[in-house]
């Protein structure tokens, strides 16, 4: 009973990110660092006995190794990390999909170690570096594990180097196992990566909108953040809006903070966004309709209904239900004047930029390549990228929404040529009676404003 209650305990508090946390920077953990649950998260638990276990997490086995069930598990004398391991249904032979990062150039050889009903199995792996990595060293990978009747309900994973004789060190549980009949999510977005962040303002803001455009989770790849950040991170937290996934991939390659190798140097492209975003694909498949994969600084704005679920109906009556919707980037620069209607005094003390006062746009020339993030059936995608699909299921495809329909509206501080005619643009401004005042109670529920 004791243990049973610990182990409950253990499991609850090492979802929280923030479990080991300096005062300014509040780092992910690695799954190799053992968690040391916070103090005040003990409100049952707390005599000295149990206190004194709970420091030392119990250690879950499967198949008598230890489990591991973060992102980011180093294989033995492999420049390869597993990120997550999901069951793939899709196919008419049952599979394991791993999403990795690789070392491009090893050319490793893999096989799968697979714990089933308490006895292991190893088979040959088979991967594909995503054609996406920019040249960087490093690329992301998908490394399938067949499954067949010597296993046919494996539980729990690891990748070892084909010619290794050692036995695997961890585990990892196996996602997706079962297809849940309804999905928990409509709407969820998939964020990558947050580093160094800092803009308070801007992550509250975006949230409400999200919020408000309907979204009804929000998975965020975090390496690290300030404090008050994090304070944000856990209110959403705590209410079940936000996941956060702890990005530590920096511990062990050095990633770059750009896409171009030659100006941002690094191993890996932008801090890992892409296996981070294929990662989330994955996590969400079976448990949101849709999935947006767009960044913290980009919403994307019906023109004509408020919401993403107003919207989302329209576009597969117009455009089908079995492809993704792409929509066009509009940026707009927060060097160009700022408005003041919708300034608030009581948010200059909260670090971040005010993006209601941005509502000037660069108009995107005609007849030129514009960029754009999608909302996607999971279902519908074996490989993502940035911008749209590597590789989807019964060669399903994105299609550019019209933007007389939608667009994605990117608040970004960033100079832009003088020559250039801005277009007045306050569709977000049609959000301000409900977004104002959320955004403030979040920021007073956090202690960042006064009441
Ligand atoms: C099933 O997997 C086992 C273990 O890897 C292997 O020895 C066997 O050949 C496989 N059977 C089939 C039918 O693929
Ligand atoms: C934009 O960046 C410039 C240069 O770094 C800075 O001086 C300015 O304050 C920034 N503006 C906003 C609104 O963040
Ligand atoms: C977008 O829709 C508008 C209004 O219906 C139409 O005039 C325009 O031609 C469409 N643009 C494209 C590229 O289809």
């Amino acid at each position: 009973m004791l243990s049973f209650f610990v182990f409950i305990y253990v499991q609850e508090s090492s979802k929280g990110p923030h479990a080991i946390s300096t005062e300014q920077n509040h780092e992910s953990k690695d799954s190799d660092l053992p968690t040391v649950p916070p103090v005040h998260h003990l409100p049952l638990l707390q005599t000295p006995h149990i206190y004194h276990i709970s420091t030392s997490p119990p250690s879950t086995k499967a198949c008598n190794v230890e489990v591991k069930d973060r992102p980011v598990i180093k294989v033995s004398h492999l420049n390869t990390y597993v990120i997550g391991s999901y069951m793939e249904h899709r196919f008419s032979e049952k599979q394991i999909k791993m999403i990795a990062i690789v070392l491009r150039h090893e050319q490793a050889a893999y096989s799968c170690v697979m714990c089933c009903d308490g006895g292991t199995v190893t088979s040959p792996a088979e991967f594909s570096i995503h054609s996406d990595h920019f040249n960087f060293d490093y690329g992301t990978a998908s490394i399938t594990c067949p499954i067949n009747s010597t296993c046919s309900s494996p539980t729990h994973v690891a990748i070892k180097a084909r010619a290794s004789l050692g036995r695997v060190t961890s585990f990892q549980p196996i996602k997706n196992i079962n297809i849940p009949t309804t999905f928990p999510y409509e709407f969820t977005i998939c964020i990558s990566v947050m580093y160094d962040y800092k803009s308070v303002l801007n992550l509250v803001q975006s949230m409400e909108m999200f919020r408000l455009l309907g979204a009804q989770r929000v998975v965020i790849y975090k390496t690290n953040c300030n404090s008050d950040t994090q304070k944000i991170l856990d209110y959403y937290e705590k209410r079940g809006f936000v996941e956060i996934i702890p990005w530590t991939i920096k511990k062990h390659i050095t990633v770059s903070h750009g896409w171009k190798r030659n100006e941002s140097p690094g191993q890996l492209h932008y801090y890992g966004q892409i296996p981070a975003l294929n990662d989330c694909v994955y996590r969400y498949m079976y448990q949101s309709r849709y999935l947006a994969l767009h960044d913290m600084d980009e919403l994307i704005l019906p023109s004509k209904v408020k919401t993403w679920t107003e919207l989302l109906p329209e576009l597969e009556n117009r455009y089908g239900s079995n492809v993704g919707f792409e929509f066009e980037n509009n940026l707009f620069p927060f060097e160009a004047k700022a408005h003041m209607d919708h300034e608030q005094n009581k948010w200059k003390s909260v670090q971040g930029t005010n993006i209601l006062k941005y509502i000037d746009r660069l108009p995107n020339p005609p007849n030129v390549f514009n960029n754009f993030k999608i909302i996607v059936n999971p279902r519908l995608v074996l490989k993502t990228t940035v911008h749209g699909l590597l590789h989807s299921m019964n060669g399903g495809y994105t299609v550019r929404v019209n933007n007389s329909i939608a667009r994605m509206y990117h608040f970004k501080n960033f100079t832009y040529p003088p020559n250039a005619e801005l277009i007045r643009d306050n569709r977000l401004w049609d959000y301000v009676s409900d977004l104002i005042p959320a955004v403030s109670k979040v920021l007073q529920a956090c202690g960042l404003i006064e009441a």
